[in-house]
């Protein structure tokens, strides 16, 4: 393919920055891709080695959907690899896929890099994307530059920054009992919670999993969910030891307690509580791409529960020359940001139309009929 002589930035080597910086290349792009880690891979380079960046997949896991679901359509899986890996073999699928980039020679890898600042710049009397990174060497120094790109893709996941209940006294607990409160971003195996009562706050798919694990270690893992019903205790958890409760009402710093509410009635743990972890989840931080202003600097994305203003959840509505990957949550997420990235490598390239002010608000009138105009929740 002929080189179109034109820069992208891609931030992050997971699926996402991967898939991305394939389709680059097919449409001819010179393709920078910024990682932090020690290799590409995403939360599924679990390998020892990625310093102050451990990956909240946990000891163990296994994808909770089929990887027929999780396959890039260039590139199958081997034969025997079981239904439902083991991280560590979505983690090789994924090294796999990244040897197989087209022109190769114009894509340059940069490890243990981070991005802190991303920015519109004029330069030469054009509009740049100005990235500055930070690379890390072994020896722990820090190495600053700052590049110029045509063009910049944001694909850095969602697992990162922890969405953290505001309506009980968390800082409380954790201030008192310091290393008892984590959140699921941090945990690694089940044997350090054997014969402790342990609170498992909320019950989606880090939630329901991790209290899986500690069921039979631990001495009682207590489930609280805001979407309790009297019968769950029954049906979906197995053992004894491990209970579904509602909605958290007050954590008592002062007996290590906790007071659950379904609205109507109030039910105390009986023992003290020794370990919380907090499943409640992740809100989005991009908080490096910012807007120089007469008054300083400002981000260009506010909130951290939704990302607004972006096209069909990739392009940024004001400047389609920066792009996301991977935003939508609660999604095939291999096969989903694999179409994501043959559109932006297409539309950077000039080969589709993007869109028009009518369809900008059109799709802005739907979002906000569906989502409301605050920060309702994640998108996807
Ligand atoms: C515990 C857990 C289990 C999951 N299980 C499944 C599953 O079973 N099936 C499924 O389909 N999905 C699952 N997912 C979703 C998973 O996130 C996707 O499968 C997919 O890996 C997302 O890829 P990504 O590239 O968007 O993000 P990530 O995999 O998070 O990759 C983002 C990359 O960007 C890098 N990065 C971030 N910020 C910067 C920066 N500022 N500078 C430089 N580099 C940066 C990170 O180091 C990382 O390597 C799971 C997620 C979690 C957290
Ligand atoms: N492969 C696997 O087995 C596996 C394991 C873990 C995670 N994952 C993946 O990892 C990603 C993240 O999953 P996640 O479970 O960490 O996050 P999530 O899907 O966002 O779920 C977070 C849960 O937190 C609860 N919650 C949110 N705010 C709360 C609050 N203020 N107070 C109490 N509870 C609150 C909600 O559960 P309730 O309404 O039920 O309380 C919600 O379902 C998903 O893509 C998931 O599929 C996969």
């Amino acid at each position: 393919m002929t080189s179109t002589g034109k820069h992208v930035a891609v931030i992050g080597a997971g699926a996402a920055g991967l898939a991305a910086t394939k389709h680059l290349l097919a449409e001819g792009f010179l393709v920078t891709v910024y990682e932090r880690k020690a290799n590409a891979g995403g939360v599924w380079n679990t390998a020892p080695g990625n310093g102050n960046w451990p990956s909240p997949v946990y000891e163990g896991l296994e994808t909770n959907v089929p990887r027929t679901l999780m396959t890039f359509s260039d590139h199958p899986w081997p034969r025997n690899a079981p239904l439902f890996p083991r991280s560590e073999v979505v983690g090789e699928y994924l090294q796999s896929y990244a040897t197989t980039m087209p022109d190769p020679e114009n894509a340059t890898l940069k490890l243990y890099t981070i991005v802190s600042d991303v920015r519109k710049v004029t330069h030469d009397y054009g509009k740049w994307w100005r990235v500055t990174s930070q690379r890390r060497s072994l020896n722990g120094d820090e190495e600053e530059e700052a590049e110029l790109f045509h063009f910049v893709v944001v694909a850095i996941g969602n697992y990162e920054k922890p969405n953290v209940p505001l309506s009980y006294d968390i800082p409380g607990w954790y201030n008192a009992y310091p290393g008892s409160l984590i959140h699921a971003r941090d945990f690694c195996k089940p044997e350090s919670f054997r014969n402790l009562n342990v609170l498992v706050v909320g019950n989606g798919p880090s939630g329901w999993d991790i209290s899986g694990l500690l069921a039979g270690v631990a001495k009682t893992v207590y489930v609280s969910t805001g979407r309790w019903r009297p019968n769950m205790s029954k049906g979906s958890f197995s053992k004894p030891t491990h209970k579904g409760v509602p909605a958290i009402a007050s954590l008592n710093v002062s007996d290590r307690s906790v007071t659950f509410t379904d609205g109507k009635e109030y039910l105390e743990t009986e023992e003290p509580i020794d370990r919380i972890i907090l499943c409640t989840g992740y809100v989005y931080n991009l908080a490096f791409i910012k807007k120089g202003t007469r008054h300083g600097d400002v981000k260009l994305f506010e909130g951290d529960d939704k990302v607004p203003d972006v096209y069909e959840h990739i392009f940024y509505n004001d400047d389609p020359t920066l792009a996301f990957i991977g935003l939508p949550a609660k999604v095939a997420t291999f096969t989903v940001v694999e179409a994501q990235s043959a559109v932006v490598a297409r539309a950077f390239a000039g080969r589709i139309q993007l869109y028009t002010k009518a369809d900008l608000d059109r799709v802005q009138r739907d979002e906000d009929c569906k989502v409301g105009t605050g920060y309702g929740g994640r998108q996807g």
